[in-house]
């Protein structure tokens, strides 16, 4: 659908099909970290463990948006929160999370943390517009099975 000759954005749950256009706007983001993990198989799997809580934004045939979440039964995570540069500062990313916590609400988790990387101002500044605080009080500790660090 086009409004005024500028098709309009559409929001829909992330499939595996969108792995290779979803990566291609990772790696123009400064602030999201990608790692082996992110592999076409690992998205893959990630997206069939948590069905229908993972969104893109689409303006014709371009992901201009994604955010991916998973929940434990208990607490929510989200990742991979990325809009286009063209596209920012219009609220693609605040109506991804709105979905992301929705989908989740809409599971019974009601307590959703996200990892921002410490020197993203820019995503640490809309995570606390959308009403997200941080955590001072706690460190994350990681542990990785086998010899790559970037698993
Ligand atoms: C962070 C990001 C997803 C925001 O996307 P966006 O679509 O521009 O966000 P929104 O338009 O919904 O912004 C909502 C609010 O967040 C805050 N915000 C967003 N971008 C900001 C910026 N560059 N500086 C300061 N505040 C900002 C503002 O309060 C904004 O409201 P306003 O535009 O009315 O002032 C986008 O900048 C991005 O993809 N950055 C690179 C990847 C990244 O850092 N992801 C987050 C990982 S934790």
């Amino acid at each position: 659908m086009k409004v005024c000759g500028n098709p309009v954005i559409n929001y829909r749950v992330m499939h595996t099909d969108d792995y290779a256009r979803s990566v291609a706007l990772w790696r123009e983001c400064d602030g999201l970290g990608l790692r082996d993990s992110d592999s076409p198989a690992g998205i893959a799997r990630y997206l069939a463990r948590n069905p229908g809580l993972s969104f893109v934004a689409e303006r014709e045939d371009r992901i201009v948006g994604t955010i991916m979440a998973g929940h434990d039964g208990r607490r929510g995570y989200i990742l991979h929160l990325a809009v286009a540069a063209g596209e920012r500062r219009g609220g693609v990313a605040s109506r991804l999370v709105e979905r992301c916590l929705a989908a989740l609400a809409g599971e019974g988790i009601d307590k959703t943390h996200v990892h921002v990387i410490g020197d993203n101002c820019v995503g640490r500044e809309f995570w606390l517009a959308r009403g997200f605080h941080h955590r001072g009080e706690i460190e994350l500790y990681s542990f990785v099975n086998g010899d790559n660090p970037d698993v």
